[in-house]
């Protein structure tokens, strides 16, 4: 069995690839990311991601596994898998298109008999609107929807744990799908491509809903002077119907709210509770500031970020909410500075001592594992309270 990955060195793709590499298939990454490519192929990850860089050596060694970007990898594979970027617009809209082209571009070097595995999250109808490509084209492909569901960081361990949700319209894209996700372990879930496509799409919003309903309470419990992770440990200790509220902190990243925005569109913009939901996720940086504001004339301090990622322990600056604060805080701040265990490209971040130095009052951006040690005299702003927990 041979596995092409379109877009195989993104941060879904890329894990996947290396994991199907790992369990014996040859896989090669197709990316249009020459330097990613070039990253991958000497051996380093072009992002954090726990288990993968050993990973990586060790497929590439085996022979299993190349990065490349040429397109005529796709015609030598037994299976293509795309998983490129679905993100929506400025105005957040989505872009349905986007996947149907790139798809497009690829039909030249598809083969017939080849299996085409949807794995970017797709607006829904992407899979009937490309079946229809498909035939016009006249090749014959096997095509299902199987959509990733890992969150960054637990990538290794998630695509052998968690259950593969395959929408197949024939017997025979399912089998195919169904015996290559094996190779991981993976527990195969039958379900139309429909049902797949607005699987992906609950889970996100569902997800993206739950933050809202913790940063709301935690918006409540301050405003009435109340500790909410208190009130939080009193209502989930030893009570299972309520244990997975989640603490407060900023819901960001490339795919929570964009994927309930894509539900938005899909339903005539009818989705009330995923538009209430951006409001409450998307107003914590400025409530943040708010709060700071209480105690401090920030138009004479400096305020230290610490955090710039989009979550805990990642890299990934991709609709970090940490950069929405900094936008208001450099607004109504004399200076912001910023810092990031993880981060290296950016060359105005300063490191943690010296933002722990120069600045005045210092806010959590993303709770890195690294802040459960740090100690400050500096007034500290902390949703996560992390710090101080080692
Ligand atoms: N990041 C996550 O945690 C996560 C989890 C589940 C699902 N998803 C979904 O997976 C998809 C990919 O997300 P991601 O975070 O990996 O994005 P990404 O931007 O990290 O990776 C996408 C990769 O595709 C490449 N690419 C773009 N167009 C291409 C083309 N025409 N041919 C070849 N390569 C191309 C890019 O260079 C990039 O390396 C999205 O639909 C996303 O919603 C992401």
């Amino acid at each position: 069995m041979s596995v092409v990955v379109v877009g195989g060195c993104g941060h879904v793709g890329l894990p996947l690839a290396l994991a199907l590499a790992n369990s014996g298939v040859k896989t090669t990454s197709l990316d249009i990311d020459a330097a990613k490519v070039l990253e991958v192929v000497s051996g380093h990850m072009p992002f954090l991601e726990p288990g993968t860089e050993q990973l990586l050596a060790k497929v590439l060694a085996s022979g299993n596994f190349t990065a490349t970007t040429d397109t005529n990898s796709i015609t030598d594979a037994d299976t293509i898998i795309v998983v490129i970027g679905t993100p929506v617009d400025e105005h957040l809209n989505p872009e349905p298109d986007a996947v149907v082209h790139a798809i497009d571009d690829c039909l030249p070097f598809m083969r017939d008999g080849q299996l085409m595995i949807l794995r970017s999250t797709i607006f829904p109808g992407v899979t009937k609107k490309i079946e229809k490509h498909l035939a016009k084209s006249g090749k014959k492909l096997d095509l299902a929807f199987c959509p990733e569901r890992i969150a960054e960081g637990f990538a290794l361990e998630e695509l052998s744990s968690l259950p593969q949700v395959i929408g197949a319209r024939t017997e025979s894209a399912f089998i195919r799908s169904e015996e290559l996700f094996a190779h991981l372990g993976a527990e195969p879930v039958r379900v139309t491509p429909e049902e797949a496509e607005l699987a992906k799409l609950f889970t996100n919003s569902w997800r993206y809903i739950k933050f809202a309903i913790a940063n709301q309470f935690y918006v409540m419990a301050t405003n009435a002077g109340v500790d909410y992770e208190n009130v939080r440990h009193a209502i989930t200790h030893n009570y299972p119907r309520a244990k997975d509220l989640p603490r407060a902190g900023f819901a960001a990243g490339p795919c929570l709210l964009k994927d309930t925005m894509q539900l938005a569109a899909f339903s005539n913009n009818a989705f009330h509770l995923g538009h209430s939901a951006m409001l409450v996720n998307e107003g914590l940086p400025l409530f943040l500031v708010e709060q700071i504001e209480k105690e401090h004339d920030l138009s004479t301090l400096t305020v230290g970020i610490l955090g710039m990622a989009f979550k805990g322990d990642s890299d990934d600056p991709r609709s970090s909410l940490s950069y929405k604060l900094r936008r208001i805080l450099r607004f109504r701040a004399q200076e912001v500075l910023c810092s990031d265990p993880h981060m290296f490209d950016d060359p105005s971040f300063v490191t943690q001592e010296e933002l722990l130095e120069k600045c005045d009052v210092v806010v959590i951006g993303a709770p890195h594992s690294a802040y459960k040690t740090l100690t400050t005299t500096k007034p500290l702003f902390d949703i996560w309270k992390i710090a101080g927990t080692a």
